[in-house]
């Protein structure tokens, strides 16, 4: 009898190891780090045309490692005609002559490498450019380039004009579908009309996407991430007599029908495939490794449901990215949040990710309107707290730091094709992604310092003159000085290593704690413009006092500031770190 019961107690006790392997092992690089994202058009310009460059970039590097990233991702510097901005690429392995050359980004390697920072770029293997010499071999009739594309007869309409194969709409409005007189058919983009899908059913395509990971990764760069990976594969045409289905209408009252969230994307979005090749790239990724034993990250870009993002991280023996992004905090919360929707939305992804992945946050990217923006000003420190003190990987979008918002660009200087393709110069502003591209804020001088050209791709936003890395350097607090006490209080093992629960204390303030050895950490944001007194001792193991670490530019409260932890007085919008004493 006695046997049975110790035995799976024995078992147990010795396999909940957890914290003792922690203990043992070091963590690899990218687990606990912060990246830093740069949208290279709008970083910092060394040669003055109103673009951003790479020599730009290498200039500013010291800001990212002050700050207290481990790397940076940069979104595309490959070849491209800007159709947009990058995302269509002509050559997979050229830099695009407006950033540079390849010497600059080697010498920008180079520079990172000095400072201890790693460096990422973006894949973007969904599409090309309409102008890389793959898709112009295809329309003169190149058999080998034309297999690299998604080609559709068109359909004859009752008044024998020619209409595109399907219904299927582009991302950026209007048919997916674009005729091609020298082919006489129509080929696929998902996105706009310069970015023909490339065809994953071709084995060339495969290949040659893995020779582009391995170009970049054997000149140096620690990963990729990968852009609209869910995007990759159609569905198999011949599964529906070797024609690519209608989709049905995804039943939303709120978009009109122009609009890509019309449809509901069932053939053209999270096919299965897609999750194979990507673990396939993770094993180029691991082929690399083994030649230096440095890891190689990947970080996946898919807006899709919990379910299918967390896929992307591995099945069984099949590995897949370290990263697939975790947008939550985007698309589930902002200004008007209650303090469940946050603590539902941050435990959301702790709860679908598997138990033995590293989770990660992202709050803000060149897609969506600034955090800063969403969550209102007041909320900047709290929600970098959150970003920074969750568990895991943390993700900064250029501008975070300082809490910059988003820039205010007229229809007339609007080049977003997401904006222009609304073709309204009243609502253009709702589908643009302009704002959250504006020029970054280095100081007050002409174009905050980013560029002293007369005119910047952009225009720089406004209220650029107090709100700056420079300002926020030389004030005593600023969101970019409690930026960089979060960075350096995540180095912490309580942070790194610690354990997480959460609560809503109310409909206003959300509440995580991290604990780790006999240390307890309690992350508090109030997200409304109201004072509470706050019972903390709701937490298990809490009681006695509290002691204020950091606290949000607004918070009346000093560092040290002790309360008792039942009754903690908290103002307005405030953030803070507090430690159990
Ligand atoms: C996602 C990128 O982040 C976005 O900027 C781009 O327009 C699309 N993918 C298409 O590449
Ligand atoms: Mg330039």
């Amino acid at each position: 009898m006695r046997a049975i019961i110790f035995l799976p107690l024995f078992i147990i006790l010795s396999s909940g190891n957890v914290i003792k392997q922690n203990d043992e092992k070091e963590l690899e690089w990218w687990k606990t780090t912060i990246f830093y994202q740069i949208y290279p058009r709008s970083f910092a310009d060394s040669d003055n045309d109103g673009i951003g460059d790479l020599n730009g970039i290498t200039s500013k590097l010291e800001h990212v490692k002050e700050i207290g990233a481990g790397a940076i991702w940069l979104s595309p510097i490959f070849q491209s005609p800007m159709y947009d901005f990058g995302y269509d690429i002509a050559d997979f392995y050229a830099i695009h002559d407006e950033y540079g050359t390849m010497e600059d980004f080697e010498a920008l390697l180079a520079k990172a490498d000095e400072l201890g920072l790693k460096v990422i770029l973006d894949l973007v293997p969904n599409h090309a450019s309409n102008e890389s010499m793959w898709f112009q071999e295809a329309l003169k009739g190149n058999e080998k380039y034309y297999n690299y594309f998604v080609w559709e007869d068109g359909v004859i309409d009752e008044n024998g004009n020619m209409q595109p194969p399907n219904n299927w709409r582009s991302q950026f409005r209007g048919s997916a579908w674009e005729y091609r007189e020298e082919v006489g058919k129509y080929y696929l983009h998902q996105f706009v009309v310069g970015q023909p899908d490339l065809n994953y059913r071709n084995p060339d395509v495969v290949e040659e996407i893995k020779n582009v990971i391995r170009f970049w990764l054997n000149k140096g760069v620690a990963g990729f991430r990968v852009d609209a990976v869910n995007c990759l594969f159609e569905v198999d045409k011949d599964l529906y007599g070797g024609k690519y289905p209608d989709e049905p209408l995804s039943g939303r009252r709120d978009v009109d029908p122009g609009s890509y969230d019309y449809l509901a994307h069932i053939y053209t979005k999270d096919q299965n495939e897609t999750y194979y090749m990507v673990y396939d790239w993770r094993d180029v990724f691991e082929e690399i490794s083994a030649q230096d034993g440095l890891e190689r990250v990947m970080m996946t870009e898919a807006y899709a449901t919990i379910q299918d993002v967390v896929r992307y991280y591995g099945e069984g023996e099949r590995k897949g990215p370290q990263m697939p992004f975790n947008f939550n905090l985007i698309t589930d919360v902002d200004a008007s949040s209650s303090a469940a929707d946050m603590k539902h939305t941050v435990d959301k992804f702790l709860t679908y990710k598997p138990v033995d992945k590293v989770s990660n946050w992202v709050v803000g990217n060149h897609d969506n309107s600034r955090m800063a923006s969403r969550y209102g000003s007041s909320l900047v420190d709290g929600i970098n707290m959150i970003v920074l003190l969750l568990p895991g990987v943390a993700v900064t979008y250029m501008g975070e730091e300082i809490g910059m918002i988003d820039g205010e660009v007229s229809w007339e200087d609007t080049v977003d094709p997401s904006g222009c393709n609304t073709n309204d110069p009243i609502n253009y502003y709702k589908s643009s992604r302009d704002p959250e591209r504006t020029p970054f804020h280095w100081n007050a001088e002409k174009n905050a310092g980013f560029s002293t050209a007369e005119k910047t791709w952009l225009p720089v936003a406004q209220g650029y003159e107090t709100l700056n890395v420079e300002v926020q350097k030389a004030a005593e607090k600023s969101h970019l000085k409690i930026y960089q006490a979060l960075a350096d209080l995540r180095r912490d093992d309580v942070f790194r290593l610690g354990r997480y629960d959460s609560l809503a204390l109310n409909k206003d303030v959300f509440v995580f704690r991290r604990w780790y050895k006999g240390e307890n950490y309690l992350v508090l944001l109030n997200m409304r413009d109201k004072d509470y007194t706050l019972d903390l001792t709701y937490f298990e193991n809490i009681h006695g006092n509290v002691t204020v670490v950091l606290s949000s530019i607004q918070s009346p409260k000093d560092e040290g500031d002790t309360y008792p932890a039942f009754a903690v007085p908290v103002v307005g919008f405030e953030g803070l770190v507090l430690k159990h004493l």
